[in-house]
């Protein structure tokens, strides 16, 4: 438990050991945690909860910050199980407390829990007064789920703003200026990128709307990671960045290999690149060595992609094929691409991997290029006049 003012307690579970999430979607090298707060004025609120593998060790870690009866309200702002996952271990204990929460986040609690507990539908600009402080309600379809809200609580001028500028980072420090800010923008680029890309258009809307709101939001208390108590404009501005269909000069070239000609037409590639274009950083990211949540950040921090496989069976490498189907639900936009592999006989790897980048909204600028068995060295100085081509393309 954390003090964060006279009106806010943190009562949440940092997760060190936790290395996945989203079952396997999401590797989490430094772990999370699950921010849930407790609010004390003439009435107490309760923010969220934590992951059900917790429930009983945080309910007993709460019992022992305030008697249970003493909470007056519950504020559900988002019903997926790492923020909900502790309802039924509390609503047992005070099954009557009201539980606030958009009408998209009754359809997902009760989906989940089969409870008919004391749901209170809220929407966009309902207050709860708690007397000195009063909280504001604000929906958040789509960030990232259709029962996602923030809530802004006056006095603190604190939006708790649940998955929204999270970050999967288990640190004691509590706040984001403590932490090292490398390890913190890199996990809060790689959250964006994973879980709200599909959502940019919504993202950059709704923070719109909230500046338009003129809340004197001076914090943002997250539902992941650390908290942002300083110049919040410049996560709020990164966020505005990222929604904007955003790339870096940067060209990431994703593969797989069985044999090591794909890897080889990768270097080639990455040559012919650095070549035309010295400048543009260039990662070579093999998809099977890769922890796919970490190419996906990759994929959206560049401007363009090289997507390379041989062909095996008629088709593309298993792992190739997953970081298509995830970089088609990302709906990227103004990304160049194209596609090289490597064959022996049939060779259709390079076609279908070009019409998936192409079905996946991505600009494939050319068809492509492959190398029958392994490149020598006149197909060698090819490739390398592929990727400068290439680079030359996407300047
Ligand atoms: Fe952190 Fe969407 O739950």
């Amino acid at each position: 438990m954390k003090r964060i003012s006279d009106r806010v307690t943190w009562v949440g579970k940092i997760d060190w050991e936790l290395r996945h999430f989203h079952g396997d979607e999401y590797e989490t090298h430094e772990g999370s945690s699950y921010n849930s707060y407790l609010i004390r004025d003439e009435k107490v609120a309760l923010v969220d909860t934590v992951w059900k593998p917790f429930d009983k060790e945080w309910l007993e870690k709460l019992k022992a910050e305030i008697d249970l009866g003493e909470i007056d309200y519950i504020i559900s702002l988002h019903g997926e199980v790492d923020h909900s996952g502790a309802f039924k271990e509390l609503m047992r204990e005070i099954p009557d407390t009201p539980i606030y929460i958009t009408a998209n986040g009754v359809i997902s609690s009760k989906g989940q829990y089969h409870q008919d507990w004391n749901f209170v539908p809220v929407k966009t600009g309902d207050k709860l007064s708690l007397g000195e402080t009063e909280l504001t309600f604000i929906e958040a379809r789509m960030l990232h789920w259709p029962d996602t809200m923030f809530a802004f609580l006056s006095g603190e001028n604190a939006l708790f703003s649940s998955d929204g500028f999270g970050q999967h980072l288990a640190s004691e420090a509590l706040y984001a200026d403590l932490v090292d800010q490398c390890s913190l923008w890199k996990e809060a680029l790689k959250y964006y990128a994973n879980i709200l890309t599909p959502f940019s258009v919504m993202v950059k809307n709704k923070i719109n709307e909230i500046l338009a709101m003129e809340l004197p939001i001076e914090k943002l208390y997250t539902s992941h990671g650390l908290l942002w108590r300083e110049n919040i404009g410049e996560i709020i501005g990164k966020y505005l960045e990222w929604a904007d269909d955003y790339q870096e000069d940067r060209i990431a070239i994703v593969y797989d290999t069985m044999w090591e000609s794909t890897r080889k037409m990768a270097d080639a590639i990455a040559e012919g690149i650095r070549e035309a274009s010295p400048e543009t950083e260039v990662s070579i990211i093999s998809t099977s060595k890769t922890d796919k949540s970490d190419v996906i950040a990759e994929v959206f921090r560049s401007k363009a992609i090289l997507l390379g496989s041989p062909t095996v069976n008629n088709g593309i490498l298993y792992s190739t094929s997953g970081i298509l189907e995830m970089i088609k639900g990302l709906k990227l936009k103004k990304k160049k691409a194209a596609a090289f592999g490597s064959y022996g006989w049939s060779g259709e790897a390079v076609k279908i991997m070009t019409e998936k980048l192409r079905e996946a909204g991505l600009d494939a600028v050319n068809d492509g290029v492959r190398v029958q068995w392994t490149p020598d060295e006149g197909m060698t100085q090819e490739l390398r006049k592929f990727g400068k081509d290439f680079a030359n393309s996407v300047k």
